[in-house]
């Protein structure tokens, strides 16, 4: 696989164009189309493609002039300076990351890898890239350039650790206690941002968000792997009790939120961005099978809440998140525009429209994933067609 490949070039020069990592992903591709639909300027897609990474999420941009995709790894320093160079964007929007906890268990190299050191590249590029605008600031141009300028790393409240059921939610100032290697490696990227910020004067602001889910979120995460498993009538596999609690947002409300942190956010700050919507694993389950038993009344696996099984506990598997997101709502006015039951509708609807998408991405790589992560749980994992009844303590885990 060529490190380098552009797909094609456009001329996104100048102080509008936006340099976006791991556009290809969950998060980033969403981010993409609405920054596009906008009309926020040209974007430049560093991605490396990896299994979580799908250009088809992008393909009804691609033939847009304002968007360019380049085919890389943002461990590549060379490549990353390179497009700077040429680009001159007004930001880097830093989503490319491994973010999936339990293949952070199962193997934490890559995390440590795309999520330490490839920020660290990518800090270092931006660093260079920055100081050369000072180089230049003789120009006036080059001096609204560097003005402008903004490094935002995405990252996750999973890097405060966990709550017990009546502490406060994570606010900006809560201590960082990461409990799993994927929470580690981002809250190591979060540290290097902190340091280029305060040693290098670099103007960045981190983001801390909630669960997302939505459109293009891989099959892997809770939600849609619920939907992809229950249409096919193999079994929803909750670990533990199921009485963890998420606090879940719309993705399309977090790509608002960045949006404004860009806009108006203040260099150096943290922002914490959630939806307000904490709800136990078992909540969300069931909440996902009255939505397939509704919008699929045909289905022979009826009421799909019987698939649930209980299997082995993720280990060291974090209680409780919720965010609280007062600050990015006072300071910048951003509130979030989907309720969960909204979003939730949404997603379902999207899920059982792109069938075709869902079946794209899982395929033979995803399947051995299945095997690995859920055949050792003690209980079975997804398709040994083990039906239990949950029972749900009404209310548990909301707000
Ligand atoms: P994702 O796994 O769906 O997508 C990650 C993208 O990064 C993929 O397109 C992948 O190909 C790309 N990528 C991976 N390694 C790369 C590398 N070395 N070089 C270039 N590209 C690479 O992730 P997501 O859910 O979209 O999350 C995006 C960001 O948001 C991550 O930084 C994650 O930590 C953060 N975040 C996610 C959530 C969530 O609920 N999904 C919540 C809060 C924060
Ligand atoms: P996930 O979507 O992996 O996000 P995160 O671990 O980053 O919060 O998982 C969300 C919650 O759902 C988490 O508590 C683990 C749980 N979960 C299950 O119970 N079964 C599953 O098959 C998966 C993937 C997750």
């Amino acid at each position: 696989m060529r490190s380098d490949q552009t797909t094609k070039k456009v001329a996104s020069n100048g102080a509008d164009s936006i340099l976006v990592t791991g556009g290809a992903g969950f998060i980033g591709s969403n981010f993409v189309l609405d920054w596009l639909a906008a009309d926020g300027g040209p974007v430049v897609n560093l991605d490396k493609l990896t299994y979580a990474g799908n250009p088809e999420n992008l393909a009804s941009v691609a033939a847009n002039s304002k968007y360019t995709f380049v085919h890389g790894d943002i461990c590549d320093a060379e490549l990353v300076a390179r497009l700077l160079r040429e680009h001159r964007p007004r930001a880097v929007v830093h989503f490319a990351a491994e973010s999936h906890v339990d293949r952070s268990i199962l193997g934490p190299e890559t995390f440590l890898r795309t999520n330490i050191d490839g920020t660290f590249t990518l800090l270092r590029a931006a660093r260079g890239y920055y100081d050369s605008l000072a180089e230049e600031e003789e120009e006036e141009e080059e001096e609204e350039e560097r003005k402008r300028f903004r490094f935002l790393h995405v990252s996750t409240d999973e890097v405060y650790g966990t709550l017990t059921p009546e502490a406060p939610a994570f606010h900006e100032e809560t201590p960082y206690a990461p409990n799993s290697p994927y929470a580690a490696s981002k809250a190591s990227s979060d540290h290097l941002v902190r340091a280029w910020v305060h040693t290098y004067g670099l103007p960045a602001i981190i983001t801390n968000c909630s669960n997302n889910y939505g459109p293009y979120q891989f099959p892997e995460k809770l939600i849609p792997l619920m939907i992809a498993n229950a249409l096919q009538g193999k079994a929803l596999p909750v670990y533990g009790d199921g009485q963890q609690v998420r606090d879940w947002l719309y993705v399309v409300d977090h790509c608002r939120a960045l949006r404004t942190v860009l806009e108006r956010g203040r260099v150096g700050e943290t922002y914490n961005v959630g939806g307000g919507n904490q709800r136990s694993n078992l909540e969300v389950v069931t909440t996902v099978c009255a939505l397939l038993d509704e919008l699929v009344p045909e289905s022979k696996f009826r009421p799909h809440l019987q698939l649930v099984k209980y299997v082995t506990d993720r280990p060291g598997h974090d209680r409780r998140y919720a965010i609280d997101a007062r600050k990015l709502e006072r300071e910048l006015g951003w509130r979030a525009q989907e309720s969960f039951e909204t979003g939730l509708r949404k997603t379902v609807e999207w899920y059982l429209a792109n069938a075709a998408w869902v079946e794209g991405v899982t395929s033979g790589a995803y399947q051995q994933w299945v095997r690995q992560n859920y055949g050792g749980r003690e209980a079975g994992g997804p398709g040994d067609g083990v039906e239990e009844r949950p029972t749900i303590a009404a209310g548990e885990g909301s707000r």
